[in-house]
């Protein structure tokens, strides 16, 4: 029995061109309409350059589908050539943005700090931050995985208000599964989904929203969700074909109601 309410994110990366992009938002909604997904909201993840071409094609055929960000900058405005404001996006109908996402904080120096100033930017603005955290193997191999995600999750959320709270979804991403086709046995993402929910109940999040990400495909999906006790995924390369990603959101929606 569950009453958490399903998300899966497709997160496109710097992937496909224009025209690739609009074609798979507009497959996506198709294969939606013909048979809907009723229990898991269901959001991508587009690059910046993309996000007006497919939020008017969500728009104007009425497509079920939420609209995220990869990224955003914590400022409001100034001088910070190449970056993209969180009032930009409230502009072109995004409703969700990745904050520290795992590529960001290794190859473009995310600090904690940053992942902090951004979530906080991205919730007072009233969108929907998804919190990646996540070890590299080494770490796990020490046995510190737990202890890593907990103090990410720590410096992340300290002192956030409580009137944000709802706004907060947390992406377990370990990132040795990331891209690798090695995904996280049902174990481990169990065992790290209940060990998130505890850290963020610790922290007076009532009801906390946890999905897995790293190599999540049309095989090991439903499992995933039947097996352990995530709210749904965070989709890399099998969100980049609509009939893969559609075959997850399906997966996802029939083991959540056989759950409920
Ligand atoms: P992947 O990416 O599904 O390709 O492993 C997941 C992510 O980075 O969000």
């Amino acid at each position: 029995m569950t009453t958490r309410r399903p998300l899966v994110i497709g997160n496109w990366k710097m992937n496909l061109d224009f025209v690739e992009a609009l074609h798979l938002v507009q497959q996506l909604g198709v294969l939606m309409k013909n048979r809907p997904v009723e229990h898991t909201d269901v959001v991508v993840a587009a690059p910046f350059v993309d996000l007006r071409s497919v939020s008017s094609i969500i728009d104007s055929e009425r497509f079920a589908i939420g609209l995220c960000a990869q990224h955003v900058n914590a400022q409001e405005n100034g001088p910070h050539t190449g970056e993209i404001s969180t009032s930009m996006l409230t502009r072109l109908n995004v409703e969700w943005v990745l904050v520290g996402h795992s590529e960001r904080r290794v190859h473009y120096f995310m600090s904690d700090e940053i992942v902090a100033d951004t979530l906080r930017s991205v919730v007072r603005a009233g969108q929907h931050a998804v919190l990646c955290v996540g070890e590299e193997l080494s770490v796990r191999e020490n046995g510190e995985h737990e202890a890593f995600v907990a103090a990410q999750l720590e410096s992340a959320l300290h002192g956030l208000d409580e009137k944000f709270h709802a706004l907060l979804t947390v992406a377990y991403e370990p990132l040795w599964a990331i891209g690798t086709g090695v995904n996280a046995t049902v174990e481990q993402v169990h065992e790290m989904t209940a060990h998130l929910r505890k850290v963020l109940r610790s922290m007076s999040f009532s009801a906390p929203q946890v999905l897995y990400g790293g190599s999540v495909n049309t095989e090991n999906a439903a499992t995933l969700v039947r097996e352990s006790d995530v709210d749904g995924f965070l989709v890399g390369g099998a969100s980049l074909k609509a009939e893969s990603f559609y075959a997850i959101l399906q997966a996802c929606d029939d083991c959540y109601a056989i759950k409920r």
